[in-house]
This record gives structure tokens, sequence and C-alpha cells, in this order.
């Protein structure tokens, strides 16, 4: 198998808004989500051998989490035990080394471990030839994280459920997009505990957009009902805000799933690469990325 087929990209998880609709009676919260992916993202590489699986961290998050965070109850480690259980008798499943670049942010609302187990789902099935059908890898996904099923596909979705509910979404004009992280951790349950007032509708998108401007218009009339709460953990999450939404051509700025990464959208992506530099400049102890979105190869 080729080096080329022994890698898998886990990008970055955005979402464009976020609506928390309702509560299932087990605590777990309902969404509406309009999810993109960047070319932002972590690298998962597999090399096959005689030993036991094992996991090592990579890359300047691979670094802060340390040796600690390789081990079983890495989302990457669970997505191979999965996938071990959906192995059939034609299937070649080995050991070897697993490589995980980790380039993003952890816990910081884009999704770096759901896309990380995403991604050794699709790497491992492959690499091992166990071919299993889309639906058996996206029930396995949903047992390892509320958000791993979107990551599975990581295209332009629709995402409603907890995370399960997959539509198609309106086709994304061009665009490009900053991500801009402070540094500090926020805690999923948490942001959700913190959560005041009701819940927000559905929302009613068109089925797609005649340019960046008209899709940043339409956002604007809905939000991330994560984004209050998180503000009030993470208050530097305000500062992110203002400064990405004070960029020349930014049309939006919002913060993605609970935080604390917040997105700008710009109508390029040279014109999102430029912002990313004159933030990286003012910020530089924060991670910040311009580019444009990830296209599922
Ligand atoms: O599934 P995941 O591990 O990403 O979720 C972390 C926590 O976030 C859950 O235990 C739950 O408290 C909260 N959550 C939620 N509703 C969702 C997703 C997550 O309440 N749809």
């Amino acid at each position: 198998m080729t080096a080329a087929l022994l890698t898998e990209a886990a990008p970055a998880k955005i979402n464009l808004y976020l609506h928390v609709t309702g509560r299932r009676p087990d605590g777990y919260h309902l969404l509406d989500s309009l999810v993109v992916f960047a070319q932002a993202g972590d690298v998962l590489r597999y090399e096959p051998g005689p030993e036991p699986l094992h996991l090592e961290l990579k890359g300047r998050f691979g670094q802060v989490l340390g040796h600690a965070a390789a081990g079983p109850d890495n989302l990457v480690m669970k997505a191979a035990a999965a996938l071990r259980g959906l192995a059939g008798p034609g299937a070649d499943v080995r050991g070897g080394r697993l490589v995980l670049e980790k380039n993003l942010p952890v816990a910081s609302g884009i999704g770096g471990g759901s896309a990380d187990a995403a991604a050794a789902l699709r790497l491992l099935d492959r690499a091992w030839r166990i071919d299993a059908p889309q639906a058996a890898l996206l029930a396995e996904a949903e047992k390892l994280g509320a958000d791993v099923p979107v990551c599975l596909l990581s295209q332009t979705i629709r995402m409603e459920g907890i995370g399960e509910t997959l539509s198609p979404a309106p086709a994304l004009p061009d665009c490009g997009m900053v991500l801009v992280n402070c540094g500090q951790g926020v805690s999923t349950p948490d942001v959700f505990r913190r959560r005041e007032g009701g819940f927000v509708p559905r929302a009613d998108l068109p089925e797609s957009w005649a340019n960046a401007q008209a899709m940043a218009e339409t956002l604007q009339a809905l939000e991330n009902s994560l984004e209050a709460p998180a503000r009030a953990l993470c208050p530097l999450i305000s500062t992110a805000l203002a400064d990405i939404a004070g960029q020349p051509d930014c049309l939006i700025a919002r913060m993605s799933g609970s935080g604390a990464t917040c997105f700008g959208l710009f109508p390029s992506a040279e014109a999102a690469s430029q912002a990313a530099d004159r933030l990286a400049d003012a910020h530089n102890a924060w991670w910040v990325w311009g580019g444009g979105l990830f296209h599922h190869p």
C-alpha cells in the first residue's frame, strides 16, 4: 500500500451557526448546525508492523498533550478498537505505529479529537481492507462522540439531533476562513450547563448563496447558542471575536462549537490568509490560521 493511502487528513470542523433546539431526556442537547471543514487539520499516518498497534503524538499540540494522551483512551485508539469489531474474514488487521500530528488546539470547538477518530476509522478501514459499509462506520462513529459522524464525512453538511442526523447542506459560495484560538481550553459539558434561556428554532436556509456576502447575511440572523456561556467562562473569546471582526473584509465573526476557537468568514482564502497574518502578529501566543475550506477528495 502506498504512503499516500496510509495518510489521512483530519480537517477542523467549524459550526457556521449552532442552535440548541431542545434537550433529550438523557440530558444531551438537540442541535441544528451548518458544519463546514477548513483546510487546517491534524494528520494521521499509519506504518503497519508486527508490534501491537500504538499511537505517537507529534506537532505543536501533540507536545502540549504529552505521551500520556496517546494511551488506549485516545479516541484514535478507541476508533481502532471499534474497527477490529467490524473486521470480517477477508480483513487484514495488523499492528504497527500510528502517528498523529496534532496541529489543531485541543478542547477548542473545532472537533480536533473527533476529526482524529474519524480519520482513524477511514484510514484503518482502508489499510486493514475491512471495507465496512458507510452505515456501519457511521454507527461506530456515533458511539465515539457526537461530532465523530460529521467528521467521518468531512464535507459541508447540516447536522441535527445530537450530531447523528446528517442531511445535505446548501451549496457554499467561494469563501475564506480565519480561525483564532486564545489558548484556553473550554469544557463542553460546562458550556452546555451554563447555557441559559430557551431553545432556538431550526434555521430556515436557502438552497444556495450567490456569494460569501449573501451567506454571511443569512448567518448574521442565526447564532451560536453556546457563545454567551462560553464567553462567560473564557472572556478572551470576546477579545478574539472583536479582533477578527475588525479585520478588513471580514463578513462575520463567530465562535465554533462550544469554543473557544472563533472563526471569521472572508470573501476569499487570500483575504483570510492576510487577516490571519495580521492577527498572528497582534497575538503571537495564540493559534491563528487563515485559508480556504476543505473539499473532500
Ligand atoms: O459527545 P461528546 O463527548 O462530544 O460530548 C461531551 C459532552 O457535551 C456531553 O457529555 C454532554 O454533556 C455535552 N453535549 C450535549 N449535547 C450534545 C453534545 C454534547 O449536551 N449534542
